[in-house]
């Protein structure tokens, strides 16, 4: 059949874009020797032994990927504190060994970065639990996932898992960070063990069902015992139960939005297959368009930016997305009508936006009252409303007419962000960011969003694809 032919085809041109070469290959696994070797030497004499985790160990790693990780295991009966700084002791030896710069990162817990010629090798400090089950700290797990992808992971299996990792990466979606909320390198991994080829799952993909479809490789819970699954893995698009540990959702981190968004990139491939589904292309925002969409629409964006605290994305992300949802709140809460939110960064600066439908109201606004036969709440009702305001009964409700506090949308984002950082924080906006809009930010209307999209292209971009969104 020609389509599979011409499918075939552009996989391979793929696979010979993305597949590291072989001199690449020796480079690294060169590199692996070493800080092998220097690992041993660290930790000589010591009850702590060394993995080699992740892609590399699997062949599974993209071309031009210059990272790889070392785990250090403790025994369990080590405090935390203690791994914590021998952890990074270790980390700077090792780093010594190689002639290589340490810099302290952090996750749950701080690790060592080691820059090694063009390379980044992470040191982990782990604890050897005895089962997956038994994790004291998030990394743990990881050691057992390679064991058990040692013994389920087929050679021939690598080339499908880096198409899938490409074509996540070409929508978007790879990576299980929280800033992506995507499909991570080990969730690709199960999924290609499940479906063989990246051809068959993206031909299966668009029969999956959000919250129903489960991938069950250890076979550990029953086939129909979703109820139970659907308790425990509560609003998860995707269910694909971790064979080292079935309390964990290997999917957990991906979002109902980029499940959609994968499930209908499968299809469209299906239909048109062509290599640029792997790529995405570099961003290219009409902001002309933008404005004439906005035009169009008759909606009004406002918006507001604020300095990025200097967090790790894993904490930035959850915080501004926190924040966004409770500025749509508030803006709600006051009669004004969101159509849609959502917010940017670079790690720079934060930009917050939201289209509004409804961004200017009447003078006045009409609050309900209680039931005229309800004595004590009418009698309150009308304590605080009958001097001074218009009120009257609809029904057999009590009704109050009140000055708006805010006509404007606008001047409510102003009105609220000018508080002090404690407040901000009492009002629900999460800590760090409260604090960076407590020391300077800047209420914007559409003018200067559009000002600051011709500036920054990422952000161009962003703004363009929210108001194109598109996934059904
Ligand atoms: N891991 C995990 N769950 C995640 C992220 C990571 O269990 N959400 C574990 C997996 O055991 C994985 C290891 O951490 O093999 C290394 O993670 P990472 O380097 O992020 O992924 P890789 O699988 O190595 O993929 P990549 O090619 O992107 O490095
Ligand atoms: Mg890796």
């Amino acid at each position: 059949m020609p389509v599979i032919d011409r499918k075939d085809r552009i996989l391979q041109d793929v696979l010979d874009k993305i597949s590291p070469t072989s001199k690449e290959q020796e480079k690294t696994q060169d590199l692996v020797d070493k800080v092998v070797a220097a690992t041993r030497k660290a930790i000589s004499g010591t009850n702590l032994d060394h993995v080699i985790a992740g892609s590399f160990t699997r062949d599974t790693w993209m071309k031009d990927k210059r990272e790889f990780d070392i785990f250090i295991r403790f025994p369990v009966s080590a405090a935390r504190k203690a791994l914590e700084e021998r952890g990074l002791e270790l980390g700077k030896r090792i780093a010594k060994l190689l002639k290589g710069k340490p810099t302290v990162a952090y996750a749950e817990h701080p690790y060592t970065r080691i820059r090694v010629k063009d390379y980044d090798v992470d040191v982990v400090p782990c604890y050897r639990v005895s089962s997956a089950m038994r994790i004291k700290s998030a990394v743990d797990r990881t050691p057992f996932h390679n064991d058990w992808l040692s013994h389920h992971f087929l050679k021939k299996l690598a080339p499908e898992v880096r198409l899938l990792k490409q074509f996540c990466k070409g929508r978007g979606v790879y990576g299980s960070d929280t800033k992506t909320q995507g499909f991570s390198g080990y969730l690709c991994e199960l999924l290609i063990i499940q479906y063989r080829t990246f051809k068959n799952l993206v031909l299966k993909a668009p029969g999956w069902r959000p919250g129903k479809t489960v991938i069950n490789l250890e076979g550990v819970y029953p086939i129909g015992d979703i109820k139970a699954l659907h308790k425990k893995f509560p609003k998860q698009p995707l269910l694909v139960i971790d064979p080292v540990d079935p309390g964990r959702n290997v999917a957990a981190a991906l979002s109902p939005e980029n499940f959609m968004r994968f499930i209908k990139s499968c299809r469209m491939f299906n239909k048109t297959p062509s290599t640029e589904h792997f790529f995405a292309p570099p961003p290219k925002p009409v902001i002309s368009q933008v404005d004439s969409d906005l035009s169009d629409r008759r909606t009004r964006l406002i918006g507001f930016s604020c300095p990025a605290p200097k967090v790790i994305e894993d904490v930035l992300w959850p915080q501004l997305r926190r924040t966004a949802r409770r500025i749509h709140d508030i803006l709600h809460d006051q009669g004004f009508l969101v159509h849609g939110y959502d917010v940017w960064s670079d790690g720079e600066t934060c930009q917050f936006f939201f289209e509004m439908e409804v961004s200017e109201l009447p003078r006045i606004r009409k609050i309900r009252g209680p039931s005229i036969f309800a004595e004590t709440n009418s009698r309150n009702f009308l304590d605080k409303y009958d001097p001074g305001n218009r009120v009257w009964v609809d029904g057999e409700y009590w009704m109050a007419e009140t000055a708006r506090p805010f006509r404007e949308a606008h001047s409510l984002l102003k009105n609220t962000l000018k508080a002090t950082e404690q407040e901000l924080k009492s009002m629900g906006i999460a800590s760090y960011i409260a604090g960076e809009i407590a020391k300077s930010h800047k209420v914007m209307r559409r003018r200067d969003i559009l000002a600051f999209a011709r500036r920054n292209k990422p952000f161009g971009q962003f703004l363009q694809d929210h108001l194109e969104k598109n996934t059904a």
